[in-house]
């Protein structure tokens, strides 16, 4: 982040344009003589923080695994069409209104699916403030003040106490619905048991980013397949159940550099039809 705001502020000082985005922006509102600007030097690498790492390499990673599955299941693509249907009457995109994406239980179900595996974020490191006790198994462990813990997101998120068939992509393991009704309206999103789900952390620290990412995973997934099926670029004589192993594999092939994300993408050549 020092890099890319000392080379911003290097163009300008040339009287280049920079690279023209929020970040020349940011370093423009710097006052770098008397660090009295609009923004101080840390404020503005706490911006570029979040809206480089934070605000956008999270949502995007997780929507890079989602479109990545999907491609693999064209008849989830079909069971999301049909809500989005049901949802918007037919309404274009253009006119969608915010208070339509509370509905789109499908479409979040997918979001949600895809963080359970693969969460951007994989653990959260924190520390404990006073001693704490804490149930493991029959016995009950004590952690004194100021240790270092890290729970493992992924590791619970795939536990087989809490999640069928854990490592399984389902998104309609979140989905309920009430025994008597076939509208799409009435179905309900599983609440999971409490601690056995936290990919935006949970507690007075945890993401202030959860709502706008939520909207966007949602947002981008049923104005994409509204109109367009995502397909995989099959190889000549593949069986659907390979393609489904080859997307697999791909999203397993991962790294936690920064965020979890998928090593080699273009393993898997992926088409947007328009339907
Ligand atoms: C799917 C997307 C996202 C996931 C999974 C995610 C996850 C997380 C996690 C696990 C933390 C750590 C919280 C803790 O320490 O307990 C965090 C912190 C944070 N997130 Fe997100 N995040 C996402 C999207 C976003 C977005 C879109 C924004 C901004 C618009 C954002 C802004 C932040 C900020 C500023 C923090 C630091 C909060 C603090 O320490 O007080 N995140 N996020």
């Amino acid at each position: 982040m020092t890099k890319v705001v000392a080379e911003e502020k290097m163009a300008i000082d040339d009287g280049k344009p920079g690279s023209g985005g929020l970040v020349t922006s940011l370093v423009r509102a710097i006052d770098h003589v008397s660090k009295r600007g609009v923004l101080s030097l840390e404020e503005t690498l706490g911006n570029v923080f979040m809206i480089n790492f934070a605000g956008l390499d999270t949502t995007a990673n997780v929507l890079a695994f989602m479109i990545m599955r999907l491609a693999a299941e064209p008849d989830l693509q079909d069971w999301v069409h049909e809500e989005i249907l049901a949802i918007t009457q037919g309404r274009p995109v253009e006119d969608w209104e915010y208070d339509l994406f509370p509905r789109f239980k499908r479409c979040y179900a997918v979001f949600l699916e895809t963080l359970r595996l693969y969460a951007p974020v994989t653990g959260v490191p924190k520390m404990t403030t006073s001693g704490q006790t804490v149930q493991v198994g029959e016995r009950l462990v004590a952690i004194p003040p100021g240790t270092d813990v890290f729970p493992m997101l992924l590791g619970i998120q795939t536990d087989p106490r809490y999640w069928p068939d854990p490592f399984t992509w389902k998104p309609s393991r979140w989905i309920l619905r009430p025994e008597r009704s076939t509208e799409i309206e009435d179905e309900q999103l599983l609440v999971p048991q409490n601690g056995t789900f936290f990919p935006w952390s949970e507690g007075t620290q945890s993401c202030v980013g959860k709502k706008v990412s939520q909207i966007e995973g949602v947002a981008v997934l049923a104005s994409l397949l509204v109109t367009h099926r995502i397909r995989v670029q099959t190889e000549p004589g593949e069986t659907q159940k390979q393609v489904k192993k080859r997307v697999e594999d791909c999203c397993d092939d991962n790294n936690f550099d920064i965020l979890l994300e998928i090593n080699n993408p273009s393993k898997v050549g992926l088409e947007c039809v328009e339907l």
